[in-house]
């Protein structure tokens, strides 16, 4: 049996935080009280974060910030009166930001800032009326993972720090707020909102947006944000929210959190989804009138009973936030709509997986401390994701699907409203899971999944025949074999073109893609999956019929995922890199700062 020592290589390293400033093991904060004015004029938040202390102690409190100026520090010790206190703003770094470093006497149990945002804090998008579906009201939201948090309130911005929330935002008349809280269907009305997160939960996971918002209820506790001119929309692709919400309970207990409600942002979101507690920001691109899509939202769903519950200690942990919410959100696919369409998905996560590990260098390919010293925030790839839910697939066909849902329950009930690390995560597995059965760890293999390259022997793959005879078709459509006609002899799924796309994409010439999309509209097909697939290829193969559509879809969208990738294959050759700085300079106002970074990284 391998031993969870070489797992452990120093216990510092496993819980200590690159990307923070904050001493969460000297001390650490348990509640945020936020008072929030929105300004749209002058796109700034001025704040009051007043911070309760988990226990007396004596030092300095350190917290996370960037590009925040914070205007005054109190303290108190019994949480009436405050006194003045001196603090300091060190240097910082580019990643982290600055330090804020508050002087405080030993009886000091809460601390108050006041602070105020700065125009292009990291972690807040705002949104002209013009920018917006409704183009009436400006807009604003927040996206705080990974280390973003700390751009928009001064914070101990570790995942290792959970803390409660109570808040008040204070806007223009004609807007509406929401918030990572649990009481957003009463409070949204409201001029001056209170929001309550009674649950702990770590600075990532802090939420706000604002502007011209209306709400659809699905059910008594599901419904749908967005702006008023789609909210319909939305609610109609959203509408079994509560089925959704019903299997994910059936497979792994209740929901703990009260409401579950959606969020669809502007265009512009960064993510797909972010799993932001109570209330999932979305992007609209998942909107595709007929449900493919919301696999998205049944990711982010899944995170209720995940790393919502219970988080990566650091960001080397973070494949464990990734990792079992795929493999969740796969299981409540399966749930509701069969094991086909959830192998279907399995399927295409695996085949991305493999082709980005063919492009990764060995050290990125390994599941804890993927992060390796960069930038948390600009590190999504696929080994997180599909490889740690292939790893979890492989634990569940070792052990039988019974007992591993067994174990996953009281694995999230033991760490629940806590931090997880890897070694403590395997040490549960061993004592809890693996001890009963004699040849499970030599299958597993754990140390090379979690610190080695690649996939290791023996992964539980998953197969679907749907996709196989999509493969087919391709193959043979590719060698001349079967006509266009003959390529979909039915209506396709979503899933289905993907794969297909996938299979041809650089193996076609112009005539080829002329065909296509002669028979099948591909440059408008009004699906952003689909789209997104077709107008990559269509770079590659220069095929300028979809040039307009492209140029459209890299000024309305600012989903990294799509960006990236569209402005890489443009910037391979000398004309595209032009026309790819050309159009970021047009669009670049209309992305948010993440998406601006990433697609600044691959111009430059
Ligand atoms: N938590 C992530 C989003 C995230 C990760 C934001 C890291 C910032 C840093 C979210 O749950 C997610 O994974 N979203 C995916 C969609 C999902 C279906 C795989 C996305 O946005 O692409
Ligand atoms: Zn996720």
């Amino acid at each position: 049996m391998l031993s969870t020592d070489s797992l452990i290589k120093s216990s510092k390293l496993e819980t200590y935080d690159a990307y923070s400033y904050s001493e969460p093991d000297r001390i650490r904060v348990k509640h945020l009280d936020l008072e929030l004015e929105i300004l749209f004029d002058q796109r700034i938040l001025k704040g009051t974060a007043t911070l309760i202390l988990h226990e007396r102690f004596v030092g300095d409190l350190v917290l996370d910030t960037r590009d925040l100026t914070i205007e005054d520090a109190e303290y108190s010790a019994h949480g009436r009166e405050f006194f003045r206190t001196a603090f300091e703003l060190g240097a910082g770094d580019p990643v982290r930001g600055a330090p804020l470093i508050i002087h405080l006497p030993s009886e000091a149990s809460a601390v108050r800032l006041r602070y105020i945002t700065s125009e292009n804090a990291s972690g807040l998008q705002w949104l002209d009326a013009l920018q917006t579906a409704g183009k009436r009201h400006p807009f604003l939201f927040t996206q705080s993972e990974a280390t973003h948090a700390r751009s928009w309130v001064p914070i101990q911005d570790s995942p290792r720090v959970r803390m409660t929330l109570s808040a008040r935002v204070r806007m223009p008349a004609d807007v509406k707020a929401v918030m990572s809280a649990v009481n957003n269907a009463e409070a949204w009305r409201k001029s001056d909102p209170q929001f309550t997160m009674p649950y702990p939960i770590p600075a990532y996971l802090l939420a706000l947006a604002a502007g011209d918002l209306d709400f659809r209820e699905l059910s008594t506790r599901t419904g749908v944000f967005s702006e008023k001119t789609i909210v319909e929309e939305a609610a109609r692709e959203f509408e079994n929210l509560e089925e959704m919400l019903c299997a994910a309970e059936a497979l792994f207990g209740p929901y703990r959190w009260g409401r579950y409600d959606v969020l669809v942002l502007p265009p512009s979101f960064p993510v797909g989804g972010m799993e932001n507690p109570c209330l999932t920001f979305t992007s609209p691109t998942i909107i595709a009138g007929d449900k493919s899509l919301t696999s998205v939202i049944v990711h982010e769903l899944a995170h209720s009973w995940s790393s919502n519950v219970a988080n990566g200690a650091t960001w080397r942990h973070f494949w464990m936030n990734e990792a079992f919410t795929v493999y969740m959100e796969r299981r409540i696919l399966e749930q509701l709509y069969g094991s086909r369409r959830a192998e279907i998905e399995a399927v295409l996560g695996l085949q991305e997986l493999k082709r980005e590990l063919s492009r990764l260098d060995a050290k990125d390919q390994v599941l804890e401390g993927q992060v390796n010293g960069r930038d948390p925030n600009s590190n999504a790839t696929q080994v997180p994701y599909e490889k740690g839910a292939l790893f979890l697939r492989t634990i569940e066909e070792t052990v039988g699907r019974r007992r591993f849902d067994e174990f996953l329950r009281e694995y999230f009930n033991h760490f629940a409203f806590g931090t997880v690390t890897t070694s403590q995560f395997v040490e549960y597995l061993r004592k809890n899971l693996l001890y009963a059965y004699q040849d499970a760890e030599p299958k597993l293999s754990i140390e090379e999944w979690i610190h080695g390259a690649g996939i290791p022997k023996g992964a539980a793959y998953p197969t679907s025949d749907v996709l196989e005879k999509v493969e087919r078709r391709a193959q043979d459509w590719l060698e001349g074999r079967i006509s266009l006609r003959d390529v979909q002899r039915s209506a396709w799924t979503t899933h289905e073109w993907l794969r297909f796309l996938e299979c041809i994409s650089g193996r076609i010439d112009t005539a080829k893609m002329q065909e296509l999309d002669r028979e099948f509209d591909l440059t408008n097909s009004g699906n952003a999956e689909i789209e997104y697939q077709w107008l990559l290829m269509a770079v590659r193969n220069r095929y300028t019929p979809a040039y307009q559509r492209l140029e459209q879809f890299l000024t309305a969208v600012g989903r990294r995922k799509f960006l990236k990738p569209l402005y890489l294959e443009l910037a391979k050759t000398p004309e595209g890199k032009k026309w790819a700085q050309a159009i970021y300079d047009r669009a670049s106002p209309n992305y948010h700062p993440i998406s601006r970074d990433a697609v600044k990284s691959v111009l430059n």
